[in-house]
């Protein structure tokens, strides 16, 4: 088999420049590991920025989110019983994010791969990139005992942070970059109304939670626990008795429960892998980097790596021009670290450090308090929130 780009990985992001391209009438191939329902199958965040939601316009897969998804021009920080709104839309102009699963949002993807009749291989396994370094690089992959081999002209690694991409780049060229919070967040998703129309990210002296949604009827809600926790330890009572500890008392009374639907534990990591291209492999999303998810920035660090890649792709193949790929890993890279940035800043802010000392619950007090007091903080808080422009 022969393709231009070959895209290992079929989540948000190979799925999307897979999509883009195809767009454009670049031939390209996803070689995704699992199996379509257990893609589908997969909690994730569900907090879009306005740049992810006008590229999901852009790959003619917007109408369902803009039907369905909801907007929100602001969200709440809880403190000691007190709710301050961060206004999104007065700090940046309008701006606003988008509230719409990602896992509706693979879905809608999948659907538009499939109307433009876009190859997508499930179940691939053993997916490995060959001959980065030479102009005729290509993947094999098994599918029961048979090897396939698909010749490219470039290999995306978009397979995540377990996947093999990050894994073939030698490493006397890789550097990573890797920080460890020592906690995770238990989550539970729950067919009841949400307690808030808006987000709500509490701080308190028992940890960090936050009340979210999927929509009216879904809510999703979490709270830090210790790494040393699993699910099992967790019956849906006791989520709910913490999660109203850690909420202001008005906000905990309101608090509508019932069973769990899903219930999971995701450690907090920051991770970074520079650089983002290898010869012809170029890597995009979880794939190079990953955020703690207090920021919401996950996907939306993913969106600027495909929105960069899809137009070097573009320049290269309409018209012959190869700077934007070779400036890939650079740019994607820049706007990466000011995810990073962010999001550990809002973690920082926000939870229970074990191992804290005074001074630094001092200063985590005060950061909230300035960023309450001074317009440009929160005017910061409020850019980066809602995305920084690509
Ligand atoms: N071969 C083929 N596919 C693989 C391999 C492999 N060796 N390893 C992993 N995959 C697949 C996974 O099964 C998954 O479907 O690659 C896909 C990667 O998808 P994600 O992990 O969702 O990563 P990405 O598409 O970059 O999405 C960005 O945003 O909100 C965040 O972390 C969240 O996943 C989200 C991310
Ligand atoms: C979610 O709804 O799952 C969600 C929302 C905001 C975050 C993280 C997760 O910051």
């Amino acid at each position: 088999m022969r393709t231009k780009v070959g895209i290992i990985g079929g989540g948000p992001s190979g799925l999307m420049l897979s999509q883009l391209l195809d767009l454009k009438g670049i031939d390209n191939v996803v070689l995704e590991r699992q199996s379509r329902e257990y893609v589908l199958g997969r909690i994730r965040a569900g907090v879009l920025e306005h740049g992810f939601a006008e590229l999901m316009r852009e790959a003619q897969c917007g109408a369902r989110m803009d039907a369905e998804g909801e907007i929100h021009d602001g969200f709440y920080i809880a403190e000691n019983n007190k709710k301050m709104r961060v206004d999104l839309a007065a700090h940046t102009g309008g701006n606003s994010v988008v509230v719409y699963g990602q896992t509706e949002l693979t879905r809608d993807l999948y659907a538009a791969r499939d109307k433009m009749g876009g190859t997508v291989i499930h179940n691939a396994e053993d997916v490995k990139p060959h001959d980065l370094k030479t102009d005729a690089p290509y993947l094999t992959y098994r599918a029961g005992d048979e090897i396939i081999r698909i010749d490219c002209d470039f290999i995306i690694g978009a397979d995540g942070f377990h996947g093999v991409s990050r894994k073939s780049i030698p490493g006397d060229v890789l550097t990573e970059y890797e920080k460890v919070y020592p906690f995770g967040w238990l989550g539970v998703l729950s067919r009841t109304k949400p307690v808030s129309p808006e987000l709500i990210y509490a701080k308190s002296p028992r940890g960090f939670a936050l009340c979210s949604l999927r929509s009216q009827a879904l809510s999703r809600y979490y709270i830090q626990v210790p790494l040393s926790d699993s699910v099992d330890d967790w019956s849906d009572d006791a989520f709910w008795d913490e999660l109203k500890a850690r909420l202001p008392d008005d906000v905990a009374a309101r608090l509508e429960t019932g069973p769990s639907i899903e219930k999971s534990i995701a450690p907090l990591r920051s991770f970074v892998a520079e650089p983002m291209r290898y010869g012809k492999l170029f890597l995009a999303g979880d794939a190079a980097h990953i955020v703690p998810p207090t920021g919401a920035r996950g996907l939306n660090s993913a969106a600027s790596d495909i929105y960069y890649l899809y137009h070097g792709l573009v320049d290269h193949y309409l018209n012959g021009d190869d700077a934007g790929l070779d400036s890939y890993s650079q740019k994607a890279l820049a706007r990466v670290w000011k995810a990073q940035r962010f999001s550990w800043w809002m973690t920082s802010l926000l939870h229970n450090f074990p191992d804290a000392i005074p001074y630094d619950q001092k200063l985590q007090q005060t950061d909230l308090e300035y960023l309450f007091s001074s317009e440009a903080a929160m005017t910061s808080l409020a850019e980066n929130y809602v995305g920084l422009p690509f």
